[in-house]
């Protein structure tokens, strides 16, 4: 399988049986296969495959000093990958594991642990750590089963543009870049896996998602610590602990623009000549607005894809009205401060 070129074809298959057994021989010779999980899609390689990891970076366009997260189907595929010596892993971090880990897993949680020296560098940008999780999307169950190997997996779109929910936006961004896409439909979530590192006193939460801080503190008091979020450790001129986070990211080519009130948006609304507003609760402005303009819903689960259908529609300008349901979902607005910047 060469994927080292950038103008092949890319398979786009219906997620079959049949398709996901053809999609793990790609993967298992080398091959880049895009695949649904329940947060977004991801583009795979195995993580012992260093030509076809070295390709993702590639297809992306993604800084190679940004590491990749390791998709395991099983508990036990983690002895190949991650180091639970006590010397490495305390009782304390193995109870603390194995208690998160049956609470959200197989689910949108990803742990960093000390890696074994088999991992490739690359998969690692050099850390000493690796980030893993197990997700609970059939097809991406059954495709790291059937590789018979964990799959390395970004997020499967070109670096700094919104996330794939969708066969299609993989298709969008990668096609003749990758081998394959198995379609599995929409992501049932919508936006990128909980990153957390329990190595660290107090543990921190490195990226949010749909899995909050409280749920996981509650099982963190159990312990006798807390979870910390790392937004004052991302603002702070300290090296982010999360080497992703520091990039351009989610962003669509139209400008994003986030403002606290309907009025606010209606003045910014009229300086574009196309642009569209959403908000956390649509149905408590109806009637409100002045302008003969729908105001639209936005969730977790549709954000990656209204903004890239604001750039479909040659939109210049996504408004965001903050509201009090944006104001509960810490996950949702990171990513949209973060495609704000952009
Ligand atoms: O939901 C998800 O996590 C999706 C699906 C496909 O599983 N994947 C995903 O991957 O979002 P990606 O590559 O877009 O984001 C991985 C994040 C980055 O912020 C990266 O810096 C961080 O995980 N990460 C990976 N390895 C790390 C490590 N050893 N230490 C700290 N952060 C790490
Ligand atoms: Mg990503």
């Amino acid at each position: 399988m060469n994927s080292l070129t950038h103008d092949h074809q890319t398979l786009l298959l219906e997620a079959s049986h049949k398709n996901i057994t053809k999609a793990a021989q790609i993967l298992a010779s080398g091959g880049n296969v895009a695949f649904p999980t329940e947060t977004v899609y991801g583009l795979g390689a195995g993580v012992f495959h260093e030509e076809a990891v070295q390709n993702i970076f590639r297809a992306k366009g993604r800084p190679s000093d940004n590491p990749l997260i390791v998709h395991c189907a099983e508990k036990q595929d983690l002895t190949s990958i991650a180091d639970l010596s006590p010397q490495k892993f305390s009782a304390f971090h193995q109870e603390f594991f194995d208690v998160l880990f049956e609470q959200f897993c197989p689910g949108p949680l990803t742990f960093i642990l000390p890696k074994k020296a088999l991992v490739p560098d690359i998969v690692t940008a050099g850390l000493d750590t690796v980030a893993v999780r197990f997700p609970k999307h059939p097809v991406a169950l059954e495709l790291i089963r059937k590789t018979s190997e964990p799959l390395v997996a970004p997020s499967a779109n070109r670096s700094g543009y919104p996330s794939p929910t969708t066969a299609a936006h993989v298709m969008h961004d990668l096609q003749g870049r990758i081998d394959a896409v198995l379609d599995g439909g929409s992501c049932e979530i919508g936006i990128e896996s909980t990153v957390i590192n329990i190595l660290a006193h107090p543990p921190q939460i490195l990226r949010p998602g749909s899995i909050t801080l409280e749920e996981l503190n509650t099982i963190a008091e159990q312990f006798g610590v807390r979870f910390e979020e790392n937004s004052a450790q991302a603002k702070s001129k300290q090296a982010p602990l999360s080497p992703g986070m520091k990039y351009r990211h989610y962003a669509p080519n139209a400008k994003v623009l986030i403002v606290d009130s309907l009025e606010e948006a209606e003045a910014v609304f009229v300086q574009f000549s196309r642009a569209k507003i959403l908000t956390g609760s649509a149905k408590s402005l109806v009637g409100k607005s002045s302008l003969n303009t729908t105001i639209y819903e936005l969730s977790e689960q549709n954000l990656y894809a209204e903004l890239r259908a604001a750039d479909d529609a040659n939109l210049d300008a996504v408004i965001v009205i903050y509201d009090e349901v944006l104001r509960h979902n810490v996950a949702l607005m990171n990513r949209l401060r973060k495609a704000a910047e952009g």
